[in-house]
């Protein structure tokens, strides 16, 4: 029971691995394990591998610690928060629009996010029947064709009223924990359940890597043609790193306000950091050795996850059991995430509008329920709709796809580069100092870092991703 600010009467972590966990749980989730294999398949392996690592390291490490510093240092909502230390430092308390970009972004993310934990609910009612029929012999799927496996998915997304459904159920399940509270909901799912998940998604990596294909995995994934590294690739790399560490929606704000005053949060900070590349790279490592021996192709596009496992789990012992767990583990993964992003949303409405959190989760809830409906529905009936397709950069996208654009590629970006401006240029340099944890030296480094290089290097992208002729 350490870390508690809990003289404030406000909702904290019970304790800083409490903490820790919850915002591992945040940050590891769907946009590791089903988001990070796609996009870097989509964008040619290596080069977008690397430079994604070269953006966690120099460009979301030293925001996620700003996030942190802000909402701890607020002790509130995400734009409170802000205003809080603009207050303090002299600053326009306009400012807080940065954080309310934020609160709108997470609002978004939830909404198509949850479809997708929807797909994860499909898949393990697949294999609870598969573990019925087939029992617990041998692999998954006995005597089934791996084409009839690769087309679940495709199946599922031409059944709109199922996905609508699935999204339903899998927006309630994080309802229900958001309503509970910090100390009472997100912390008890994190604590036990991320473990568990990196366990397991260790297991079955080892699986695959003994498969075959391990060499030419690793020279997909690490080998760096810098010919492929084009402005859309750096800004696809630079919005999966946001997305994967959970910054640009005032998500770690958010968190880092449950944060006590003793724990040193640039310490956090790169424990966070590391623990989600980790599960990244893994996911990686994991799914293209089946990838390339099933003779996939990496660029399958978002089913990537959904249609590689099954077929690790065809030749498994027990196959159907471990892709019940490992499908449920993906859930729980995705759940701590879901959670974190509704809590962005609520956390504001409910002090904006004196709401009880229960009222206020239920009206954003509400909300995303109506764009998650359009989204679920962008894969079947609506597919035909492309939303802002007259602009290059959602050219051919339906909803879902322009939200995840929009968000990842667009908002993300823009919250983290006000986000740095607003610490390294306009916050008062003591109250800030106060806060970090970090030695002089790193301290002079970090700042550095959100001076110069975060909003220089993330305008250049924006800049060159959104229109590529430039170059
Ligand atoms: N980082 C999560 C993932 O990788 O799945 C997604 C996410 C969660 C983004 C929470 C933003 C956030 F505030």
């Amino acid at each position: 029971m350490a870390a508690t600010g809990a003289s404030s009467g406000k909702d904290h972590w019970s304790s800083r691995t409490a903490f820790i966990l919850a915002a591992i749980g945040s940050a590891v989730g769907l946009g590791n394990l089903w988001r990070f294999p796609s996009e870097a398949g989509a964008n040619g392996g290596g080069a977008f591998v690397l430079f994604y690592i070269f953006c966690v390291v120099l460009i979301g490490l030293p925001v996620l610690l700003s996030e942190t510093l802000i909402g701890r240092h607020g002790q509130a909502d995400a734009p409170e928060s802000v205003r809080r230390i603009a207050r303090e430092s002299g600053a326009a308390t306009q400012w807080s629009i940065l954080a309310g970009l934020g609160v709108f972004a997470a609002f978004l993310v939830v909404s198509f996010y949850c479809v997708v934990g929807g797909w994860v609910l499909y898949y393990i009612g697949v294999f609870c029947n598969d573990l019925v029929q087939t029992g617990l012999s041998g692999g998954a799927f006995q005597g089934r064709d791996p084409a009839e496996i690769e087309a679940l998915l495709p199946g599922l997304f031409g059944n709109g009223g199922l996905m609508v459904g699935l999204n339903v159920v899998f927006l309630l399940i994080t309802l229900i924990f958001v309503a509970r509270g910090i100390s009472g909901g997100i912390e008890v799912a994190a604590t036990w359940l991320m473990p568990a998940f990196f366990v397991l998604l260790v297991a079955i990596t080892l699986y695959s890597v003994f498969g075959g294909a391990f060499q030419q995995t690793m020279n997909y994934l690490f080998t760096f043609e810098p010919e492929k590294l084009t402005g859309e690739v750096m800004l696809a790399a630079v919005g999966q790193a946001f997305f994967s560490l959970s910054l640009g929606v005032a998500g770690m704000i958010t968190y880092g306000s449950y944060v006590g005053r003793d724990v040193n949060i640039a310490a956090t900070s790169g424990i966070v950091a590391l623990a989600d590349t980790t599960v990244a790279l893994l996911a990686g490592i994991c799914f293209f050795p089946i990838i390339f021996a099933a003779g996939l192709s990496p660029d399958a596009g978002p089913g990537l996850m959904f249609q590689t496992l099954p077929h690790a789990f065809q030749s498994m012992p027990a196959g159907s059991l471990v892709g019940i767990l490992f499908f449920f583990m993906v859930g729980f993964a995705a759940l701590t995430s879901s959670v974190a992003l509704l809590e962005v949303p609520t956390a504001w409405l409910s002090r904006a509008l004196k709401l009880r959190r229960g009222v206020a989760v239920g009206v954003v809830a509400t909300g995303a329920l109506v764009l998650g409906t359009l989204s679920a529905l962008s894969f079947n009936l609506l597919s035909a709709w492309h939303p802002l397709g007259f602009f290059p950069l959602f050219e051919g996208q339906g909803m879902f796809d322009v939200l995840d654009t929009f968000t990842s590629k667009l908002l993300m970006p823009m919250g983290a580069i006000l986000t740095s401006v607003f610490l390294g240029w306009v916050a008062e340099r003591r109250l800030v100092n106060s806060e970090t944890g970090l030695s002089p030296a790193m301290q002079r480094l970090w700042l550095f870092l959100i001076r110069w290089v975060c909003p220089l290097a993330l305008l250049a992208i924006l800049i060159v991703g959104i229109f590529p002729s430039i170059l």
